[in-house]
């Protein structure tokens, strides 16, 4: 049974393939239906607005049948185990489960758990990965870099606690990408990427900005005075970023006037809607990839 924990489960071409697919569905050219005798569950232990909805309508657009667990309602809050939960929803008949939940590692643990019949797919955990949001941000560089060999990305905001950060600086400097992260001290991993503490000095020789959410939920102390103080330097302006030819990214939710000023949100260069757009259409290829044809 195919898993899909980290981009490192996918290869290079896997990833060619899958993105092909993904324009199809795209364009509409491929209304699919390979999923119409499969059964996929989605469990959510974090909020979500667009990767829920957008798993969901990929794996309707695919004929899936889809329940989306009401963790709230589900015996997880009567101290089941999420293990325990996961087993019966197999023997309930899931072929995949689709899960988020707020503690790194969790994903890989079921995943061997469930080895024989459920795919596990991770819709994030913890800080750790987001595999599906760094293939759709790739996709979409893609679209702009049709060979991003060379191209280069400042990766700004809360880097650290970012699991999508975490899944992009994994995948993107497999397809060439030169990443420089920026951000505060405080908000920066260890790492042998570049780092710089001034979005200022990077402006000038990036092509793509991709913007991230501050992670309050993960933080056990404040680290800065205000997010206020926080925006003064690491937002996204209109000033910032003047005419220059480049685009500007973000996972959403955007948190605006801290991480991108209202004015650049209805910018042209800005594709956080196109990314959200491409988020169905290459999470329908993933999931046809995985679970198609697999009984
Ligand atoms: C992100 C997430 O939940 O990891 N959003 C998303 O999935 N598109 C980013 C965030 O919460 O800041």
């Amino acid at each position: 049974m195919r898993h899909f924990i980290t981009t490192d489960d996918l290869t290079n071409n896997e990833i060619i393939n899958i993105f092909s697919d993904a324009e199809k569905f795209l364009k509409g050219e491929e209304r699919g239906n390979e999923l119409s005798k499969k059964s996929v569950m989605t469990l959510f232990f974090e909020n979500s607005t667009r990767t829920r909805s957008s798993f969901e309508m990929a794996l309707k657009r695919l004929g899936s049948r889809v329940i989306n667990l009401d963790i709230s309602k589900s015996s997880a809050s009567k101290g089941e185990t999420l293990l325990d939960t996961a087993l019966n929803l197999k023997s309930i008949g899931a072929d995949a489960l689709i899960v988020r939940h707020s503690d790194a590692g969790v994903t890989y643990k079921l995943a061997q758990h469930l080895n024989s019949k459920s795919s596990v797919i991770n819709a994030g955990d913890g800080s750790f990965a987001h595999p599906t949001q760094a293939m759709l941000d790739l996709f979409t560089i893609m679209k702009y870099f049709p060979d991003p060999q060379g191209k280069k990305i400042a990766i700004v905001g809360d880097i650290k606690n970012s699991r999508v950060a975490n899944s992009n600086i994994k995948l993107l400097p497999r397809f060439g990408i030169n990443i420089t992260l920026v951000a505060p001290p405080h908000f920066l991993p260890k790492t042998d990427l570049k780092i710089s503490h001034s979005l200022k000095k990077v402006i000038d020789e990036v092509d793509i900005i991709m913007s991230l959410r501050t992670q309050t939920e993960r933080h056990n102390q404040q680290v800065y005075a205000s997010l206020k103080d926080y925006a003064r330097d690491f937002c996204i302006t209109e000033e910032l970023i003047g005419q220059k030819d480049i685009i500007l990214m973000h996972p959403g939710p955007v948190n605006r006037n801290i991480d991108i000023s209202d004015g650049l949100m209805n910018d042209p260069r800005s594709k956080v809607l196109e990314q959200v757009e491409n988020g169905v259409a290459v999470r329908m290829a993933i999931l046809k990839y995985l679970l198609a044809g697999k009984k």
